[in-house]
């Protein structure tokens, strides 16, 4: 039997960082996809192809042993063979749209179309279900997520988070363009989260007064989201663009790719973590020709995504 699923990446819109000290962030699903095409297989094997590596074991390998990037796949494929008592292997085949390593929420849609595809070969499960079994299998990799992206990729559409409340998602049927453009450089969340804690540690009550800034401004940008005013959305961009250039985890790559986006889109902003990584940049039809050109002409590598609303997709 061979089953596939596939999820879609994410960006963040708004509240990166200050949502590690409780205000809310909304997250945004992008029609750029990951497929995973998973298959039972006689060899008592677990055998993973990708773009980012390959990997294959026997079986009986504790997924613990596995220092690999690719762990989650093994340890569900491992998981759904133990639970139902199978003697025999996986092969599982990953195809991908979206960049790795910069903040577009790959990670994640591997963990929902893989949770999806491997456990389909055995059992039926709800959406709900996949999207646990896929964070706990992003933890293998992740220790400390917050299961934000693994929602957003598994219910597709807007969702806001905060540590308090959990996810809601937002009843918004925008019909906005982002342009994503990558500076190509990589950046590691946990260091830039530790600098970020040591601008708090040093400044608290500017960091206390940004936050609650920040708050408000989340407050306007939903109001905007529900109204789809992309003049206001824009304006919000980047005013937190400004909150993230403060607290340090900018760089000129990313100044200068925002400055070039800011001329022809309603408002741009970097997505995640930041120290390089990606940025977005909010346009619709009547701008966003102009904002790919004008990046392009500057030699930024970027495309455009639009808000994907199928989430988690099962074939
Ligand atoms: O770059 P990403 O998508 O991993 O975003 C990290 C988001 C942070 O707010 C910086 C960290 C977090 O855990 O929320």
């Amino acid at each position: 039997m061979k089953t596939k699923a596939s999820a879609p990446g994410k960006v963040i819109l708004f509240g990166e960082h200050f949502v590690v000290y409780g205000v809310k962030a909304i997250l945004c699903a992008i029609d750029k996809r990951i497929t995973v095409t998973a298959e039972d297989i006689p060899e008592r094997k677990i055998s993973i192809k990708s773009n980012i590596g390959e990997l294959e074991y026997p079986t009986s390998r504790p997924t613990s042993e596995i220092k690999s990037p690719l762990k989650p796949f093994y340890y569900l494929a491992n998981k759904m063979l133990e639970k139902h008592k199978q003697h025999q292997g996986i092969k599982i085949v990953v195809e991908s749209e979206i960049p790795t390593g910069v903040g577009l929420g790959s990670s994640s849609a591997c963990c929902v179309a893989a949770a999806a595809a491997i456990t389909r070969l055995f059992e039926k499960n709800s959406k709900e279900q996949i999207l646990e079994l896929a964070i706990e299998a992003e933890k293998t990799i992740f220790e400390n997520t917050s299961g934000a992206d693994c929602t957003v990729c598994t219910f597709g559409g807007l969702i806001e988070y905060d540590k308090e409340n959990g996810f809601t998602q937002i009843d918004s049927k925008s019909g906005f363009h982002l342009v994503i453009a990558n500076s190509n450089i990589e950046h590691s969340t946990d260091t830039v989260v530790a600098s970020v804690k040591q601008f708090k540690n040093k400044n608290e009550e500017i960091f206390a007064e940004m936050c609650k800034k920040e708050s408000e401004l989340i407050n306007r940008a939903m109001r905007g989201l529900k109204q789809n005013d992309l003049e206001t959305l824009g304006k919000c961009m980047h005013d937190n663009q400004e909150f993230l250039e403060r607290i340090g985890i900018s760089n000129q790559k990313l100044r200068d790719m925002v400055k070039v986006a800011e001329n022809t889109s309603f408002g741009a902003k970097i997505t995640g973590a930041g120290g390089g990584g990606c940025i977005i940049a909010l346009t619709d039809e009547s701008n966003l020709e102009r904002a790919m050109s004008e990046l392009r002409e500057k030699k930024y590598e970027c495309f455009s995504v639009k808000i994907d609303f199928k989430g988690l997709d099962t074939f």
